[in-house]
């Protein structure tokens, strides 16, 4: 198991060697306005364009149990921004989002659910299967997370990501799979 799970991990902000100019370029993206589609787009280039550039291999632990979490970065204002590992048939559950989620699918295949509140619950809206270098992002409500419902599924042997949130990931809400209609 990785060593920095979430349990272990101090929420102070930090900032991983080696990913400091990362961290610089990212932060100077989120703080450069209020929360919006320019700076979702900008976000969004900008994790590409590292991953293209900057394989994730030395992320390479993964777990039959999960998708391991990676810190690679955070800041005072709570932005932060994670590398995940992955195993095949590692699966979040179905869960919500602070204001922005960025997710950045680097290497392997993936399978991304996306749900929508539905009368009492949730139902599938979209359904993606990818396999090549993609990039995602959503904005909802501030203060709020219940954003953006999805769950993430590797298919392929092993597989990385990286994400970027405004806010502790670990707050975004978790749904049950019963509340699917
Ligand atoms: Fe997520």
């Amino acid at each position: 198991m990785n060593k920095i799970l979430q349990e272990d991990f101090d929420l102070a902000p930090c900032m991983v060697a080696g990913y400091e100019s990362f961290m610089d370029g990212l932060l100077n993206i989120v703080h450069s306005g209020p929360i919006c589609e320019s700076v979702g787009e900008r976000i969004k280039s900008y994790v590409l364009d590292f991953v293209q550039n900057h394989p994730l291999d030395s992320f390479d632990c993964f777990s039959d149990e999960t998708y391991t979490r990676n810190y690679i970065g955070r800041d005072k204002s709570g932005w932060e921004a994670i590398v995940m590992s992955w195993k095949k048939g590692n699966r979040t559950a179905i869960h919500a989002h602070p204001q922005f989620a960025g997710y950045t699918f680097a290497d392997g295949e993936f399978l991304v659910e996306v749900f929508e509140p539905f009368k009492e619950g949730i139902c599938l809206v979209q359904e993606m299967t990818i396999s090549d270098i993609h990039g995602v992002y959503a904005i909802g409500k501030a203060g709020k997370y219940n954003n953006h419902i999805h769950r993430i599924t590797c298919l392929s042997d092993t597989a990385h990501s990286l994400h970027v949130y405004s806010d502790d990931a670990l707050k975004g809400e978790k749904l049950d799979e019963q509340m699917i209609y």
